[in-house]
């Protein structure tokens, strides 16, 4: 799967946009969990974007101008530390498998970048992404500043090189499809399992575990994000990751997990009864929210912006709310006062790929930018409705969200997630 012409591909595209300058990015550090343990080592995705290089302590130099260059830092080899922590490349092996023109220790990154950096026009870095980098790299530019009376000229100019790369990472190609489409599909598995699983007794947390098992067991990295299983009053709560409830028989259970494949995310959310049948009250909320999505999915094609679907989705939903007697008066004026936040008050969607929510500006010149195809977004509209006096007894503590991954094709979208969605596939699917 791994094809190294791709991310020299990559390079080469950030050097066009550098002129006769230079660009530094880092990978992510190892975070300390306590004492000397660590969290899951996660690569930086603009690092990885322009590498597909998954180790830590790596920094890739970028050269524009007439000889563009590509010069990746790494660990060396060491084959003792090899023996506790395994494989890494080092600088020789890494250069020839993943395409560089050059490769050196990581030790030496102090002693050449000052060298590397003198007489360009521009430096593009992650600028204020972290205080230590930021501190290092001055440290370079000082470096070079040294040299001016050897006739040594330090970059004018510091950009951040996440905008270039935002832009670039927004459009995704054929091999970032094929991996989204594969997380999508492992996803789409853990929910089948975590919905055929459900029932009542059970707890959050062994719906978790099933969504968890199903990643692993499908290929998948890691979950690309924390798993939200909330099930009745905690569906209300949109970041809701405690999972430690017992399921109950009339309540809905709502996730909002999917996994991490080739480093690239799905996100899917799914919402149905905890014992397999939606009651009136709960049938009527969620076809209101299917309804919002089937309309604001139509809303993703060339010609439409990034704005329309979440448009789309809150005119359904308010005038849900009103036929449902959440709310009173007339769509426009609910609309126009934000009324409608009250129970849907998030929005419709964010742009998917390496991160959940992903690279890329959502307006440009100060409006909402035109879709196009390549890009790839969720269409996640919602319902929340806590309890209270003027809201009807038996919508009471009913969370919904239904969340899918869509990619912009020539003509429209393909909706890259397809777990049971309708009611009737739902009931169909827990009961068969
Ligand atoms: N799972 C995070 C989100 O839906 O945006
Ligand atoms: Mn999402
Ligand atoms: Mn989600």
């Amino acid at each position: 799967m791994f094809d190294a012409a791709i991310h020299t591909d990559r390079r080469a595209r950030l050097a066009a946009t550098l002129g006769d300058g230079i660009a530094i990015v880092a990978t992510a550090p190892e975070v300390p969990r306590n004492r000397d343990t660590h969290y899951p080592y996660r690569h930086d995705s603009y690092f990885y974007w322009l590498t597909g290089f998954a180790e830590p302590e790596a920094v890739v130099v970028v050269i524009g101008g007439e000889q563009p260059e590509a010069i990746l830092f790494c660990r060396d080899k060491d084959e003792s530390r090899e023996i506790w922590d395994g494989f890494r490349y080092g600088p020789a092996a890494a250069r020839e498998q993943f395409g560089f023109d050059a490769a050196y220790s990581i030790t030496e990154l102090d002693a050449r970048l000052p060298d590397l950096m003198g007489n360009r026009a521009r430096l593009a870095y992650a600028v204020g992404q972290d205080p230590a980098w930021d501190a290092r790299v001055i440290g370079w530019l000082n470096a070079v500043r040294a040299k001016t009376r050897q006739g040594i000229i330090a970059p004018g100019e510091i950009l951040d090189v996440r905008h270039a790369l935002d832009e670039m990472r927004l459009i995704k190609d054929a091999h970032e499809l094929t991996l989204m489409r594969r997380a999508a599909a492992i996803s789409d598995g853990a929910h089948r399992a975590a919905m055929r699983a459900t029932r009542p007794g059970r707890h959050e947390y062994e719906i978790e575990a099933e969504l968890l098992c199903a990643f692993r067991s499908g290929g998948a990295e890691a979950p690309a994000y924390t798993s939200i299983v909330a099930s009745g009053a905690n569906a209300c709560v949109l970041h809701y990751v405690f999972n430690n409830q017992p399921l109950r028989d009339g309540d809905l259970l709502l996730i909002d997990a999917a996994a991490e494949f080739g480093s690239y995310a799905a996100d899917i959310t799914r919402t149905f009864p905890v014992n397999g049948r939606f009651s009136a009250a709960q049938k009527d909320a969620y076809e209101l929210v299917l309804a919002a999505q089937a309309a604001a999915i139509d809303a993703v094609r060339p010609g439409s912006h990034w704005n329309a679907p979440h448009e789309t989705a809150v005119r359904v939903l308010t005038q849900g709310m009103v036929d449902l007697k959440l709310l009173s008066g007339e769509v426009d004026g609910l609309i126009e006062s934000n009324a409608y936040t009250r129970f849907y008050m998030h929005r419709t969607g964010h742009w998917l790929g390496l991160d959940v929510h992903d690279a890329g500006e959502y307006k440009l010149a100060g409006e909402w930018r035109p879709l196009q195809p390549g890009m790839t977004l969720t269409v996640e509209p919602g319902l929340y409705i806590r309890p209270a006096d003027d809201v009807p007894e038996a919508l009471w503590n009913i969370g919904i969200r239904i969340e899918d991954d869509v990619a912009v094709t020539e003509s429209g979208c393909e909706v890259l997630t397809t777990p049971p969605k309708t009611v009737a596939e739902i009931e169909a699917w827990m009961n068969g």
